[in-house]
């Protein structure tokens, strides 16, 4: 059989598949895929490839799936460099410094804004991110946010809803009134352009009634709820991401055991972001608690310009591997097909028969060189539904 307008990938010394059992982590050696169109029309082992209209020969190379980052926040202005070396002299992280980017992301054009957010996500597509969740909330005001998602918008269709990051400097004497202001007009005005809403349920932004009522407003405007949970101390986030059904609890760097049993008991995805942890220098989260438990867990980068600003997914999986004891497997999958779940998404993630064709080919032999060659540019090529959108074949 063959297929048209097909590309034949052969030559893969192992192509990952994800299309285990349930999704499960799964890898073929010898193999080759078949891409037509947009879509994954074949793989298996490359002595039983069918033919196709152009041939590619990998060379004994890893294809994989693309890196699905399901937090990030590139809606921005400014930097925050000089409050990093802070931080690596020893000075604590704290949200305040969200401010700074706000009062930036406010006086900024929307060319610089647009610029900006460009610059970041062709940099993720370079490293082989072929899907990417986008947040406002460096706005806080009903048209800062607006703007940043409908930005957010020009680039990707996971746009997240983020007015709850935290309350700005106008509302500090009236914070209920800021919550009210989120629930309502400003999410009226930015429901349109969102496909979830995410609040920074934490001491020193919002707390579980408020995060609760955001969720809800958000919800009830047809968004998905995604929560930050649990980064900077034990608190009530995760409970509040399991009560409203969400998505996805993100960072989960402080977990109880009640947490825990939330996340194995719910769908929802525990998302580790250990670039924010490699850059506070926080204690890591606590993966192999999640998945010797039974949760489900992404990997993210939460690119943003205070806790943690790198765009790259094999920096975090190479983190996963050092410093949270995930097997390479684990953490290849947490990064391609657990973002996929931590965006509800089917269609990315995995490289099944029928998958969007979102694959990346490495300049090595197998998955496991993202960790054992850590900082090292070993993505060769990137194709984003079924073009080639980066490198190329070596
Ligand atoms: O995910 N936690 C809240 N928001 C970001 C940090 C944003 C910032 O510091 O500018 C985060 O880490
Ligand atoms: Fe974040």
């Amino acid at each position: 059989m063959s297929y048209r307008e097909s590309t034949l990938i052969t030559g893969i010394g192992e192509l990952v598949t994800n299309d285990g059992d349930q999704g499960a982590y799964a890898a073929i050696t010898d193999a080759a895929l078949v891409i037509a169109g947009d879509r994954v029309a074949w793989t298996g082992p490359a002595s039983r490839a069918p033919a196709a209209d152009a041939v590619a020969d990998a060379g004994g190379r890893a294809v994989l799936p693309g890196f699905v980052d399901s937090h990030a926040h590139l809606v921005f202005a400014g930097e925050r460099s000089a409050e990093f070396a802070a931080r690596m002299d020893g000075r604590p992280y704290r949200a305040g410094g969200i401010l700074v980017t706000v009062e930036a992301t406010r006086a900024a054009s929307d060319a610089a804004l647009r610029a900006n957010l460009r610059r970041l996500a062709a940099e993720m597509l370079r490293q082989g991110t072929t899907t990417f969740e986008c947040k406002s909330g460096y706005g806080l005001t009903v048209p800062d946010e607006a703007r940043g998602l409908a930005l957010a918008a020009e680039v990707t269709p996971e746009v997240t809803y983020l007015g709850a990051h935290v309350v700005p400097p106008e509302f500090t004497a009236d914070p209920a009134g800021y919550v009210d202001l989120v629930c309502g007009p400003m999410l009226a005005a930015c429901a349109p352009s969102a496909r979830w809403v995410d609040v920074f349920c934490e001491d020193g932004a919002f707390g579980a009634d408020e995060a609760a009522a955001v969720l809800a407003a958000g919800q009830a405007a047809g968004l998905g709820a995604r929560v930050h949970a649990g980064q900077l101390g034990p608190g009530p986030g995760v409970r509040v991401a399991a009560e409203a059904g969400a998505a996805s609890a993100d960072h989960c760097t402080f977990l109880t055991d009640a947490d825990v049993d939330a996340l194995v008991s719910t769908p929802v995805v525990a998302t580790l972001l250990p670039g924010v942890e490699f850059s506070t220098r926080q204690p890591y989260p606590q993966a192999r608690r999640l998945l010797d438990a039974g949760a489900t867990v992404a990997l993210a980068t939460d690119c943003n310009p205070g806790s943690c600003f790198t765009s790259s997914m094999p920096f975090c999986v190479a983190l996963a591997v050092r410093e949270m004891r995930m097997s390479s497997q684990e953490a290849v999958w947490a990064a391609t097909a657990g973002g996929a779940r931590a965006l509800r998404r089917t269609d990315v993630g995995h490289l099944g028969a029928g998958a969007r064709a979102d694959l990346i080919m490495l300049d090595a032999p197998s998955h496991a060189y993202l960790a054992y060659r850590p900082g090292v540019p070993q993505i060769a090529a990137v194709w984003q539904a079924g073009r080639l959108v980066a490198g190329a074949v070596p």
